[in-house]
């Protein structure tokens, strides 16, 4: 019984990991992905580690607060209007991996 309940605790944990990483990756299809994946307007492109090094060493509070304030050619709030500064936070985290 025991067994079973440690199994199925197993199970619905990494469900949730899923579920998390669904979220994000449907928020980044319908906003960053716009510019970021063709890297329109000079925008770093997604996937593309070498691109994001020097962004990424300006540290991620000031990542989050360039697309919190817009940046350049990228509006305000990167056009996610319900993304929280973790949000952001994860999307950057996303794009500036290798994919
Ligand atoms: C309309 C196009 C557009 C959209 C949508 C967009 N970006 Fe950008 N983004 C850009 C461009 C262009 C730059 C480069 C700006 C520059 O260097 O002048 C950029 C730069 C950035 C940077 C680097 C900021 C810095 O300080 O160097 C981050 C981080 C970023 N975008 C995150 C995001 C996230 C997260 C989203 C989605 C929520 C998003 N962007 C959506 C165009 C866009």
């Amino acid at each position: 019984m025991k067994k079973l309940l440690v199994a199925s605790l197993a199970l619905f944990a990494s469900m949730m990991v899923q579920a998390a990483d669904d979220a994000l990756i449907d928020r980044y299809n319908k906003t960053c992905v716009v510019c970021h994946s063709a890297g329109a307007a000079g925008a770093p492109k997604t996937g593309d580690v070498a691109a994001w090094q020097p962004r990424l060493a300006k540290g991620m509070d000031t990542l989050v607060s360039s697309v919190e304030k817009g940046m350049g050619a990228m509006p305000p709030k990167g056009m996610c209007f319900d993304c929280s500064a973790d949000d952001y936070k994860a999307l950057i985290e996303y794009m500036s991996a290798a994919q």
